[in-house]
């Protein structure tokens, strides 16, 4: 393979790079998260932020904006100031009071929140070889091949994802190497002078890493080959331990963080149906609603980690 390359470049390039994949596609085109499945979402965010008393929301990773538009028309006018950080242009139609910045604010008070961000932090691959030697994983982009590359001795892998875990080191067993994501998230997070953190994110623990890595792509809606080529998402589980761990932040599930902030599935009485079917199938809907974002095997399985400055 002549143009193979350390995961951690190739996946910058395809989704940053000239012309890279968030630079040009919109997220929502391509991959539903929570912002887009409910304004319960928003509405929690909201009294999160009223609760602390905060009167700034930054959220990095805005994607299109979709969950800084759900929060001003959830919450009084000129209650919140609303920044939105992405790499790409700002969304047409975005309302003109929401402030769209490439950059997270050098400091300020209020709330930080990144709703699937860090998936997309990009970090480098590696995979024990037939000697119990960990390597680098280098992938052509044009095609997916990979090959193993040189040795890698990141002490964030035998703290945090240890592939000879047990002592039994088992060759082709793979670990993306988060030290990245940590990295990245405490960077934004040193930005907030007094406030609260909120990172939303698929991830796993120390004792449920997945063995052979959780590299995905994603393009238009489904699941396709993981490739760096820049025609698709790619994304990799977070270790949200450790994320957690360097913030000094709190776990929890969605599920559980909702039920915190008061999202819960108001089942509507069925003498409603033949009072006002409209009323019905409005509540029922909402009640679907909070059922998705909740939802075992699915959004309500996303981790936030929560940290207070
Ligand atoms: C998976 S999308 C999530 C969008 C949105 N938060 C949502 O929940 O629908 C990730 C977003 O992060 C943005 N992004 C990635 N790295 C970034 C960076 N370093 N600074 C700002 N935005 C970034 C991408 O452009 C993309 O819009």
């Amino acid at each position: 393979m002549r143009s193979a390359r350390p995961w951690r470049e190739a996946w910058h390039d395809a989704l940053y790079g000239h012309d890279g994949f968030f630079l040009r596609e919109e997220p929502a085109a391509h991959f539903r998260t929570s912002v887009h499945a409910s304004t319960f979402f928003a509405e929690a965010l909201v009294r999160l932020a009223r609760d602390r008393g905060l009167r700034t929301v930054v959220d990095l990773g805005s994607g299109g904006g979709e969950l800084l538009t759900a929060m001003r028309e959830h919450s009084e006018p000129g209650e919140l100031e609303l920044v939105g950080v992405d790499i790409a242009r700002r969304p047409l139609g975005l309302a003109a009071d929401i402030e769209w910045l490439r950059d997270v604010p050098a400091t300020f008070d209020g709330l930080l929140v990144a709703n699937e961000w860090l998936d997309n932090v990009v970090c480098d691959v590696v995979q024990l070889d037939s000697d119990a030697v960990v390597r680098f994983v280098l992938v052509d982009p044009e095609t997916g091949d990979e090959q193993l590359g040189e040795p890698c001795s990141d002490p964030w892998l035998s703290r945090w994802w240890p592939l000879d875990g047990a002592g039994v080191a088992v060759p082709g067993l793979r670990a993306e190497v988060g030290s990245a994501r940590d990295d990245a998230w405490s960077a934004a997070v040193d930005h907030l002078g007094h406030g609260v953190a909120v990172a939303v994110d698929y991830g796993h623990l120390l004792q449920t890493r997945p063995p052979l890595g959780s590299l995905r792509s994603y393009r238009d809606g489904h699941e396709v080959s993981v490739r760096p080529d820049g025609s698709r998402d790619v994304t990799a589980h977070v270790a949200v331990d450790a994320v957690a761990a360097r913030v000094g932040g709190r776990l929890q599930s969605q599920r559980e963080a909702l039920a915190g902030l008061g999202v819960a599935a108001t089942w509507p009485d069925a003498a409603l149906a033949a009072r006002d079917p409209l009323a019905y199938v409005e509540a029922l809907s909402r009640a679907g609603e909070a059922v998705e974002l909740t939802a075992c095997g699915g959004l309500g399985e996303l981790w936030w980690i929560t940290a207070e400055r």
